[in-house]
């Protein structure tokens, strides 16, 4: 056997890279949890400005704050000794607001990978773990990883997308949103749409409890109710648009949830299934998003679906050719990709 050295040598930096994006999902939590990115995003500082700033210690800060500047998470000025964000950084790390605010993403991998004994013995024996038996980031982390996606798509382009939904929704429409997690994609529609009503269902009572609080904090108790049920159970039978985001797959029996999703809804009512991006084939999922998709479907998605009846594990890279196959052997008469982004493809099912 030889060794080619270069290949080697290239193997190996990409691994220092992996190895330090791992242990720096911890270090984005904790700026995000101690306030360390929003501080900096007002103005430069030293560590011991950053540390009186936000109550912290100025040791610990200081150790973080390399780590920020050797990854290039933060900006230092060797000259100043200060620390700062540029635009770019603060909009991505400090602004809540923002569609591409990061820390969620973190603080879900991390939930994630609290997993992994127990992921390593359901390799062995094959068995499921529910979303509910998750360290509790993963359901924090879900939300705030998802809702910026959400908040700068779902209501400008995703719903006006479909067809004949947002003249609905402007009116009088009857919603569900199955799957709803902590609520946050029910909450962005009762906000945009006041005049219809939305129920969110999950099956996880404490993300239900969770978007029930939400739900009064935002001001929206009026048009939004949250209940725990599954998607195969859910009440309600005249349903103008019922929603699902990012959770299909992780159904054990996504054919049974649709065959109920269409028992749900009136006859010109609409189902719109928010999936991950995915292509059809394997080789060509092959790239970095679906590395992160691929490793969360290991952790998260795949046992969930494991975990319930049928276990049918699409997986989080199922592809249009496969959703297409579960919504219509449900009994939808149509099926199309309404739209898409890097990281989500909506489709739109009619009965
Ligand atoms: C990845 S999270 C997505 C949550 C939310 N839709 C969002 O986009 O933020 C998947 C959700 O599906 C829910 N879920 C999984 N299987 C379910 C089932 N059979 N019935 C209802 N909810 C289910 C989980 O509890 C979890 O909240």
């Amino acid at each position: 056997m030889t060794i080619d050295m270069d290949k080697l040598n290239a193997f190996v930096g990409r691994f220092v890279g992996d190895l330090g994006a791992a242990v720096h999902a911890g270090m984005v939590v904790i700026g995000e949890k101690l306030g360390l990115y929003k501080a900096l995003a007002v103005q430069p500082m030293t560590s011991a400005e950053l540390a009186a700033r936000t109550g912290t210690d100025e040791r610990y800060v200081r150790e973080w704050l390399a780590s920020q500047a050797a990854g290039e998470y933060v900006t230092y000025n060797e000259k100043t000794n200060e620390f700062s964000l540029t635009e770019e950084q603060a909009f991505a790390l400090a602004n809540e607001d923002s569609p591409a605010y990061l820390p969620g993403a973190f603080q879900l991998a991390l939930g994630s990978l609290a997993a992994v004994p127990r992921i390593v013995e359901s390799f062995r024996s094959g068995a499921g773990m529910e979303w509910g038996e998750h360290d509790e980031n993963v359901f924090h982390g879900c939300e705030k990883f998802f809702r910026p996606g959400y908040a700068a798509n779902l209501v400008s382009s995703w719903i006006p997308a479909l067809q004949d939904v947002k003249g609905k929704l402007d009116s009088d429409a009857r919603v569900a949103d199955v799957g709803c997690g902590k609520g946050a994609s029910t909450m962005l529609m009762a906000k945009a749409f006041p005049k219809s009503h939305f129920v969110g269902f999950d099956y996880h009572d404490a993300s239900i409890a969770g978007a029930r609080d939400s739900a009064k904090r935002e001001g929206v108790a009026d048009r939004v109710t949250f209940e725990v049920a599954k998607a195969k159970e859910y009440p309600g039978n005249d349903y103008d648009f019922v929603t699902v985001f990012d959770c299909l797959h992780d159904m054990g029996d996504p054919v049974g949830a649709a065959t109920h999703v269409l028992r749900s809804l009136r006859k010109d009512g609409t189902w719109m299934v928010v999936e991950p991006f995915a292509n059809d084939e394997l080789k060509d999922n092959l790239n970095p998003v679906g590395r992160v998709y691929y490793s969360f479907s290991t952790l998260l998605c795949t046992p969930c679906s494991r975990s319930q009846e049928v276990g049918l594990c699409l997986g989080a890279q199922s592809g249009e050719a496969r959703i297409r196959q579960v919504v219509t052997s449900a009994g939808f008469s149509r099926f199309r990709r309404a739209t898409e982004t890097p990281f989500n493809i909506v489709y739109e099912a009619r009965p």
